[in-house]
């Protein structure tokens, strides 16, 4: 069920839309800088329904389309989508190469739309390892909305947050060869220029759909301060009011970093 759809999405009082009256509170308070997201659920959702788990993965990509207007109503700058772990490779064979042809698709027909509504898309993991026909599509797509400057949106592709580490700790080692003494002095500012995309800032949000309440190697350098906000939707049914609501939920948490509270 879209949010559209929802039984709760009722004209209030004012004329205004739940979806709208969630946006205008949403807006009211700290927008996230960037928010991860872990699209959950999907296998379970078309299970439920008599359908394939493929049939899940396409309603997925439904959500993520819809999500991005809204994160673009609320001013997101970016915002990191779990397209496909370095874990996923695991599942059924056709299953994998069914998520390989909807990120294929994804990549080549999404491209016009995502320029014509500013949004810059960056492919981030080892993604650079996937076949080369979804190669090509990514780095196209890269290529061709690198001048979107509303919201960018990366897509963890083959990604493993335990490999960006390494990834980034190889680099940097690298980056120092023959000085020694000041890799050694090398600091965490340093280090986060290695990451797999250094503009993006640390993660202040992530959120994980269908119930599961875990990171399962999602962004795990830049998700160090995030808040987690779980929710129990499916990720097909997850919408733009869902998204508020997390907001919301996370407007709601006090952030300390480390620090105490003061007064
Ligand atoms: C988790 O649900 C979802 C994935 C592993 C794939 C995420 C992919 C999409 C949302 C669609 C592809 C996106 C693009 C941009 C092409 P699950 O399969 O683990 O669900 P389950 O836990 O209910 O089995």
């Amino acid at each position: 069920m879209s949010t559209s759809e929802s039984p709760h999405d009722t004209t209030g009082a004012a004329g205004e839309t739940f979806e709208e009256s969630l946006l205008k509170k949403a807006l009211g308070g700290n927008i996230p800088a960037h928010i991860g997201i872990v699209m959950d659920g999907n296998g379970r959702w078309a299970v439920s329904r008599g359908l394939k788990r493929s049939e899940g993965h396409r309603a997925g990509v439904e959500s993520l389309k819809r999500c991005l207007p809204a994160l673009l109503r609320l001013g997101v700058k970016f915002c990191t989508f779990y397209v496909f772990s370095t874990e996923n490779w695991k599942r059924p064979r056709e299953e994998v190469q069914f998520l390989m042809d909807l990120i294929l698709e994804y990549a080549k027909e999404d491209r016009s739309e995502f320029i014509r509504q500013g949004i810059r898309v960056i492919p981030i993991g080892r993604w650079k390892e996937m076949p080369r026909q979804v190669v090509q599509a990514l780095s196209r797509l890269s290529l061709d909305t690198a001048g979107g400057d509303k919201l960018t949106v990366l897509l963890a592709v083959n990604y493993g947050g335990r490999q960006e580490i390494i990834d980034a700790a190889k680099h940097l080692a690298l980056s120092y060869e023959g000085r020694k003494k000041e890799l050694l002095a090398a600091g965490e500012e340093e280090f986060r220029q290695f990451l797999y995309e250094p503009t993006a800032p640390d993660v202040d949000l992530v959120i994980r759909t269908s119930g599961e309440m875990r990171l399962s190697n999602f962004l795990l350098w830049r998700a160090a301060y995030a808040e987690l906000v779980f929710t129990d939707v499916l990720w097909p049914d997850f919408g733009p009011a869902d998204l508020y609501k997390s907001i919301i939920e996370y407007q709601g948490r006090e952030r300390r970093f480390g620090d105490v509270r003061r007064e």
